[in-house]
């Protein structure tokens, strides 16, 4: 079969698409559970290469995906550039936040690389699992967050209801936040070239919050960042497939294709399947199927599979949630949806 998902992102069309899940590795997961009690926080998991490597494993041993992702969270870069990052049980993760042009100047100043150095680690053991475990048609993605959408954790110091704090700042200090995704873009880039280095066979941009701005906002603080990270990247690594997933793109989703210079798009489940299959005659396209459709399993479940299936046949899509694995999801359903991707 080789690397049916990197072959596909390359502009393949399979009969029988290519299928792994955003947050595949995760708390649906009884097995992620365990290695994550074992830890002394999330960041503990994510900095640890041998339980990282672990957790990555487990969902290609219960389901065969064809793409393992890295094991890692977007918010390590902030924590690279010398932010407080930290999780809270039931919460989720918390910074200390930039309130001013002097906070984002304080940033930066030691090497991101002896940081995320574990990273590069369990990059290199995760490569040799593969290989251990002959999972060797497996197609290796690594990723990052986007800059705006890594700002939008930093300057509202967690998890955001209405982006009213980044968006007060980014028009009171306009300067100083241009050179904070500046500086995210420059670094982020950096580290997606190491992963590169280190040996994924692809990367992903995550713009998780891309779905919030404006259309003046879109160009300046999602696609103007994401095109100097590929152009960058791609002075390196010439031919690496980069999957850009702006999530709530909608509209938008041509121009940041176009502009961006991404390999492929990520879809997220508000995009209608007539518009993702016009997007798949221009590049390839990923995922589209609702997570709580996934979680709730059954009917709706195989109805949903089967009408994305159809819509995508001929061009060329990687089988994908809209966004990540709800964690209250059965993992049975996750072995209806393998069944009903491949049959
Ligand atoms: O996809 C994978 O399996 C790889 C690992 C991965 C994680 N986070 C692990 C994780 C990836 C690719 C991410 C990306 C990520 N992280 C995004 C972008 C994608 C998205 O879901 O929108 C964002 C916004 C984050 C930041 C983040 N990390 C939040 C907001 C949270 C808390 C919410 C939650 O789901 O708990 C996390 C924690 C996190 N990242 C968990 C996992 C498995 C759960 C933490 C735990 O085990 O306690």
């Amino acid at each position: 079969m080789s690397k049916n998902l990197l072959n596909t992102l390359q502009g393949n069309v399979y009969d029988v698409p290519a299928l792994w899940m955003m947050r595949q590795a995760g708390r649906y997961l009884p097995e992620y559970k365990q290695v994550r009690a074992s830890c002394d926080g999330f960041l503990d998991l994510c900095y640890n290469p041998n339980k990282a490597c672990e957790v990555t494993m487990q969902p290609l041993r219960r389901y065969g995906f064809d793409g393992a992702i890295l094991f890692s969270d977007i918010l390590v870069m902030p924590h690279a550039l010398g932010q407080n990052v930290w999780f809270e049980e039931g919460i989720g993760p918390k910074l200390k936040a930039l309130k001013s042009g002097d906070d984002v100047a304080q940033l930066g100043q030691g090497d991101i690389h002896v940081h995320l150095n574990p990273v590069y680690e369990t990059i290199d053991k995760i490569k040799g699992a593969l290989v251990q475990e002959s999972f060797t048609d497996t197609t290796f993605i690594g990723f990052a967050g986007s800059p705006w959408t890594v700002a939008t954790y930093m300057i509202e110091g967690g998890s955001s209801r209405n982006f009213g704090t980044i968006k007060n700042f980014a028009y009171t200090y306009p300067e100083q936040f241009a050179q904070l995704l500046h500086l995210l873009a420059d670094t982020t880039a950096d580290y997606l070239i190491q992963q590169i280095h280190c040996g994924v066979d692809c990367v992903q941009i995550f713009d998780s919050w891309a779905g919030v701005l404006n259309e003046q906002d879109f160009a300046q603080f999602c696609i103007a960042p994401t095109r100097h990270m590929v152009d960058k990247i791609r002075a390196v690594h010439g031919d690496i497939p980069i999957i850009g997933f702006a999530r709530g793109g909608g509209y938008y989703l041509p121009n940041y294709y176009a502009q961006t210079g991404v390999t492929a798009l990520g879809i997220d489940e508000t995009v209608p399947l007539s518009v993702m299959k016009k997007l798949g005659g221009i590049c390839p396209v990923q995922g589209n199927l609702d997570p709580q459709v996934l979680r709730a399993g059954g009917d709706i479940l195989r109805d949903s599979v089967m009408r994305i299936r159809e819509s995508m046949d001929g061009v060329p899509y990687v089988f994908n949630l809209g966004r990540g694995i709800e964690k209250e999801t059965p993992p049975d359903h996750v072995e209806q949806l393998v069944k009903w991707v491949r049959s």
